[in-house]
């Protein structure tokens, strides 16, 4: 029953769809706050340290202080979701905004307590058939602000950007700033060229995807070549293999990019990769 889920917010639970928040909490007048979204295999939370890390550089970077993120019961809070509702192939959403403040104002009080929600929510990633296939995805100018390497809840451009890519029928919107890549609207973007994957390096216009890492991790692991630098808008349309990753789904084979095609059906290199990751969780998650 889904909405009886319960969720963790603010040091209790409760079921999900009797859990309400103040009209005056920063996050939902300012989407002051930030987020993380981590996939669970199998019971196993998915690179979690890594996660945690992300989000408590990700509060620093918004004047949060983030040792009120303390590893160990973050990661009780998770089990006992995972336990309560049962949990086995879903993902848990955490999100911390600057909490609840005297009155609507851009300045915010000091004294403001972080408001802190943990939740799960069930996801079916794509099948292999469809990742074979591949996906259509759109080119849109990032105009994005420049601390995209936080993982903030203020998602307003990365959400109309992403509609504008599902209105035209695609799964994602390849975002170019100056005419070179930097990542997706919800993920990051590799290329392969010549046999080479390559991928945007990690800078204030990008998100540090820890699923980037993670393939990253497994492209070294399996002595693929692999370079991080700028890729144009030629590049992109003239590459071999195209895939974009996120925790819902790792390895996404784009086979179209608006009106051109890159391959007929998701290249060797991208269903390498993306039978690596479902070893290695099948492997890890057993
Ligand atoms: N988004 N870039 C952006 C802008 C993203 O929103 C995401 C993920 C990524 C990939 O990051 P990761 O590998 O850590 O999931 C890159 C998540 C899935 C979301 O907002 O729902």
């Amino acid at each position: 029953m889904p909405n009886s889920e319960a969720v963790y917010f603010n040091g209790n639970y409760s079921p999900k769809n009797q859990t309400s928040l103040s009209i005056l909490d920063r996050g939902f007048l300012f989407g002051d706050g930030v987020y993380e979204l981590i996939p669970v295999y199998n019971k196993h939370i998915f690179y979690i340290k890594d996660h945690l890390n992300r989000l408590k550089s990700s509060l620093e970077s918004i004047n949060i202080d983030s040792s009120l993120v303390d590893d160990d019961e973050f990661i009780k809070i998770i089990n006992s979701l995972i336990e309560l509702n049962d949990y086995v192939n879903h993902y848990i959403y955490i999100h911390i905004s600057r909490g609840v403040d005297k009155k609507r104002n851009h300045i915010y009080s000091k004294e403001c307590e972080p408001t802190i929600l943990i939740m799960g929510e069930n996801y079916k990633p794509f099948d292999k058939s469809t990742i074979e296939y591949g996906k259509k995805a759109i080119i849109e100018d990032d105009y994005r602000w420049l601390k995209s390497n936080i993982k903030s809840t203020s998602l307003l451009a990365n959400v109309l950007i992403k509609n504008k890519a599902f209105t035209d029928d695609a799964y994602e919107a390849l975002l170019l700033r100056d005419q070179y890549l930097t990542e997706g609207s919800a993920s990051n973007v590799f290329i392969v060229d010549n046999g080479v994957i390559k991928t945007p390096k990690l800078s204030n216009k990008l998100l540090p995807g820890i699923t980037r890492k993670f393939l990253t991790d497994l492209i070294i692991e399996n002595k693929l070549d692999f370079e991080e630098c700028d890729i144009s808008k030629d590049q992109l349309l003239t590459s071999d293999e195209i895939f974009c990753s996120s925790s819902t789904n790792p390895v996404v084979p784009i086979t179209r990019v608006d009106n051109n095609v890159i391959s007929n059906k998701a290249g060797p290199v991208s269903m390498e990769l993306y039978n690596y990751v479902q070893e290695f969780i099948r492997e890890t998650y057993k």
